[in-house]
């Protein structure tokens, strides 16, 4: 039975902290105590078995937020752990991940309203939010600040903090004590939306809830569920996997989870056969178990690094050269293994380089262009690259997640090429990158000596650093997509030139409004 505008815990309630539930299903926890310690180890647990029990007698949704002025909902007081002993201590942080984990796998849609500042604890529960919105122009700022606050950030909050704001962003935010005021949180993705005063922070709030709460609460429940558990649980736990898939009971499976830098694969050889080859064993594996193996179409990211001659196509013979590769050719032959075998709909989609401004900064096209992007706003001066010489068939990641989509929509599972058909060397790339900031490089030197130079200024702008070459390498890489073409009428529209300018604007775009990034 859902109680309406009643406050579900008086113990709650007697720190002025209420949970009350409106007409329409919404529970609006309100957090008012002090500016810090509204983590202490008598009010989590409250907290928390007010939302739980909220959630049982069938809440549909939960806005998070406070009254007062400087306090989003929960600081956390470092203080309160000093000179502690060991048991209590552990206590404490035992009571803090129940806590958070509690608020990250509710079922129900709960948005975070940050009204003001919130160093470590408001973040904290700010980031188990579905949506977070934040007053503009406060003087607050939110964030973790482990070196401020002289204490490490627990994984389970790193990872999502990760997650939202990027690696890159999330080491460098921790190593300098940064904290994130509105308008830069909300650029880095911590906040969603940004209010100009409390009034229109709770009514978009409101908003916010109300649009999810629209959807029908299985279908939210589990898509909740699978972007939350299935990254991080993907590849290496199969019971995981079988609750997943069985609760969902998909039509579609991409397969799109690995370890996929090439180079890293040298390192983290064995981690990458795990999750890059076993793991699609284990997918496949929960997609039988579940019994949907007639109705289930699944798509494999293949790569082109598991071929060597030029041009590559469907039928070309497999040569892996990496750990990584050595790792994608197990998944492409048990993913034929199981569709022979067992009659799935699957298919391997050999995909060539697909980039995009979202792609990861240690992948060449993107080190170059947010090189460039630098060099332009004078924050760099020069970029540091591997091998030059190798080619690759670089297209854009929205036309070949088209592609993607197209091999499951075909009326027989079949594997398919994607690629542009054209290749083109890392040096030509990054000519290219820089003629987009007016830059002409001429090269000169050769070898791990040379050097790209510009050729008005005489400055040097990129030079060759041995740590980036690979123990062993695919040199060119140029993919034949007639197939494709043929039967999903596929073809890569976005043209080379076009791909890098857009990644160059976009990161010029991104430095000038966080030099950091
Ligand atoms: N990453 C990187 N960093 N690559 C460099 C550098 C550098 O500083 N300097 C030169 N390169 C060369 C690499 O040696 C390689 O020949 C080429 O640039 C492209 O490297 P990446 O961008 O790292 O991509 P990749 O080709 O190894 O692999 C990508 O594409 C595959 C599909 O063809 C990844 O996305 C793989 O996961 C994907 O399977």
């Amino acid at each position: 039975m859902l109680r309406q505008g009643v406050r579900l815990s008086s113990a709650i309630a007697r720190r002025a902290t209420s949970i009350d539930v409106d007409a329409l299903g919404v529970a609006t926890i309100t957090l008012d105590n002090g500016k810090v310690n509204m983590m202490d180890r008598v009010l989590m647990p409250e907290l928390i078995d007010g939302v739980k029990q909220c959630a049982k007698d069938g809440v549909k949704g939960f806005i998070v937020q406070s009254h007062k002025p400087n306090i989003f909902c929960a600081g956390l007081d470092i203080k309160q752990l000093h000179d502690k002993p060991r048991d209590e201590m552990e206590d404490f942080w035992r009571l803090l991940q129940d806590s958070w984990f509690t608020l990250y796998n509710l079922d129900q849609p709960m948005v975070a309203a940050v009204n003001g500042a919130a160093i470590a604890g408001g973040c904290l529960i700010a980031c188990t939010a579905d949506r977070r919105l934040m007053l503009r122009n406060t003087k607050g700022k939110i964030g973790y600040s482990a070196p401020m606050l002289g204490m490490v950030t627990p994984t389970f909050v790193m990872s999502t903090f990760q997650s939202i704001v990027g690696n890159r962003e999330a080491e460098l935010a921790l190593g300098t004590a940064r904290l994130y005021n509105a308008e830069e949180a909300h650029k880095a993705g911590l906040i969603d939306i940004l209010a100009d005063n409390p009034e229109e922070l709770h009514a978009l709030a409101r908003k916010e809830v109300e649009q999810m709460i629209k959807i029908p609460n299985q279908a939210r429940a589990i898509t909740k569920k699978l972007i939350r558990v299935i990254k991080p649980k993907l590849k290496t736990d199969s019971s995981c996997l079988v609750k997943i898939i069985n609760k969902v009971r998909p039509d579609e499976v991409y397969n799109l989870a690995a370890q996929s830098h090439v180079q890293v694969s040298f390192d983290l050889a064995e981690y990458t056969a795990d999750v890059d080859g076993t793991g699609t064993l284990r997918l496949l594996d929960a997609i039988r178990t579940c019994g949907l193996e007639k109705s289930v179409r699944f798509y494999q990211a293949s790569t082109s690094e598991i071929v060597q001659e030029v041009p590559q196509s469907e039928t070309t013979p497999f040569y892996p050269r990496s750990p990584y590769a050595c790792a994608k050719v197990y998944s492409y032959w048990i993913t034929v293994n199981y569709r022979e075998s067992y009659g799935i709909f699957a298919v391997n989609g050999i995909l060539f380089n697909h980039e995009s401004p979202r792609r990861g900064y240690a992948f060449v096209t993107r080190k170059v262009t947010r090189g460039v992007a630098k060099i332009s706003l004078g924050l760099q001066k020069y970029i540091s690259l591997g091998n030059l010489d190798s080619t690759r068939d670089w297209g854009h990641a929205k036309d070949y997640v088209e592609g993607m989509w197209l091999m499951l929509q075909a009326e027989k599972p079949t594997d398919f090429v994607l690629a542009t058909g054209k290749t083109i060397s890392v040096r030509t790339m990054v000519e290219e990158a820089f003629r987009n900031i007016n830059v002409e490089i001429h090269w000169k030197g050769c070898g791990l000596e040379e050097e790209g130079i510009d050729a008005e200024t005489g400055e040097t702008r990129v030079r060759v650093d041995p740590k980036f070459f690979r123990p062993a390498e695919v040199d060119a890489l140029l993919g034949d997509p007639t197939k494709a073409k043929k039967l999903l009428g596929w073809e890569a529209k976005t043209s080379f030139k076009d791909l890098i300018k857009e990644m160059v604007e976009h990161d010029i775009q991104m430095m000038k409004e966080n030099p950091n990034a």
